[in-house]
């Protein structure tokens, strides 16, 4: 017996944002900021605000453009963040109507119905509410049996999500599981904070996971997982359900993702590639016997020298796909928008390594062959 990837699907927004106007309305935010406090930088009790800039993000990130839910009140200098309507509790969240469209996708993809899926997993790095879990929302309104359950490890939610679908897979629990990630990064982002206002984009990825007897070709079995934890402030959001009694401020950027990104950078890579070194080496693999690395999606550079670590060369772009050139930093849906766009031309036999990688420190690994 065997677990299987059996489909994907992805829902990307309607609205994107490219640098030029995320910079450009960034701009006349400080612009407008650094005139109404004018006195306050003369006497020297504020620090004048500074532009930012378009070729910098693209050079230092790689990222060009990223799709979000609302683009007008993300660029509102008055407002710079997503204005979203709040819904009732009998309509759909805004997370489960995402989540149900990349689902169907993947549903569709892996030629199953709900009556085919017995669990959903609902993996990302934001939850909209604290309960009902969203995963059982989306279940719900997909009309699937069985259970579902929300689950967090940051920008490694979705491979960890996976890891815990091929357990459930393995001991029987169920037959079929949906692991989707709806990332609404653009809630948790500081469109103020010059060093990160480019990072993230909004999407939703599902994949069906399936345990199989007999392996249908074109589909991708689960060959290892791999997992790995290392706690570090680098990378930290502290909005949670405590804000309140602690009195604290919630209009403080610390209650929004923040990031020493060189720190993250210099010790988030050589874990990385250590981690898919071992795991290489623990399942008898050489790197050259690699045809593609779907790795996460936060930056070109980073990306390139996990690779180029791993391959003692630069990849060839066919090797490594990425899609944050397009979509930015989309949290766990990184790694497999990269994964869905970029497996169609691989042959039997082909492996790959499926990694996420970000706040925790956490890492999560998968190495998978076409059938
Ligand atoms: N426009 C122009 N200049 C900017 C700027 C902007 N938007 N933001 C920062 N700068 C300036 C800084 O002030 C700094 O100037 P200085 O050298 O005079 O002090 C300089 O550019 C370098 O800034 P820095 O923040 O150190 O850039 P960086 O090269 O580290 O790139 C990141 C920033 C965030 C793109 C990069 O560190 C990164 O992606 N790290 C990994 C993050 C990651 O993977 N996170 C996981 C999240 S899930």
């Amino acid at each position: 017996m065997s677990i299987i990837i059996s489909g994907s699907g992805l829902y990307t927004p309607e609205q994107s944002i490219n640098n030029k106007e995320l910079v450009e309305s960034y701009n006349l935010y400080v612009d407008s900021f650094n005139k109404k406090y004018k006195q306050d930088i003369q006497k020297g009790s504020i620090e004048a605000l500074v532009h930012s800039n378009e070729e910098f993000i693209k050079k230092v990130s790689g990222i060009e453009n990223r799709y979000v839910l609302d683009k007008e009140g993300i660029l509102d200098p008055e407002r710079m963040r997503p204005s979203l309507k709040e819904r009732t509790n009998d309509q759909p969240s805004i997370q489960a109507e995402i989540a149900v469209k990349a689902c169907l996708q993947a549903m569709e993809n892996a030629n199953k119905q709900a009556t085919d899926i017995d669990a959903v997993i609902c993996a990302c790095a934001n939850l909209q509410r604290a309960y009902p879990a969203v995963a059982i929302e989306i279940q719900n309104l997909l009309g699937i049996e069985g259970y579902a359950y929300d689950m967090n490890v940051a920008c490694s939610s979705s491979t960890f999500g996976i890891q815990n679908a091929v357990s459930d897979l393995n001991s029987g629990l169920a037959r079929s599981i949906l692991v989707v990630s709806p990332e609404i990064c653009s809630g948790h982002l500081n469109f103020k904070d010059r060093d990160g206002h480019f990072i993230f984009g909004d999407v939703c990825t599902a994949l069906v996971l399936e345990r199989q007897e007999e392996l249908e070709r074109g589909n991708f079995r689960i060959v290892d997982t791999k997992l790995k934890t290392v706690f570090s402030n680098n990378i930290r959001n502290n909005f949670g359900f405590l804000n309140k009694s602690e009195d604290s401020d919630l209009s403080s950027p610390d209650k929004l993702f923040i990031q020493e990104g060189k720190k993250v950078f210099k010790q988030v890579v050589p874990i990385v590639s250590s981690i898919i070194q071992e795991q290489l080496e623990d399942n008898g693999l050489s790197i050259n016997s690699i045809s593609r690395l779907w790795l996460h999606q936060a930056n070109l550079n980073m990306n390139l020298l996990i690779a180029k670590r791993l391959l003692g060369r630069d990849p060839e772009s066919k090797e490594m796909p990425i899609v944050l050139n397009e979509y930015a930093n989309t949290s766990s849906a990184g790694s497999i928008i990269a994964f869905h766009k970029y497996h169609e031309d691989l042959n039997k036999g082909d492996i790959g390594v499926i990694c996420s990688f970000g706040a925790g420190y956490s890492v999560g690994s998968l190495i998978v062959e076409k059938i």
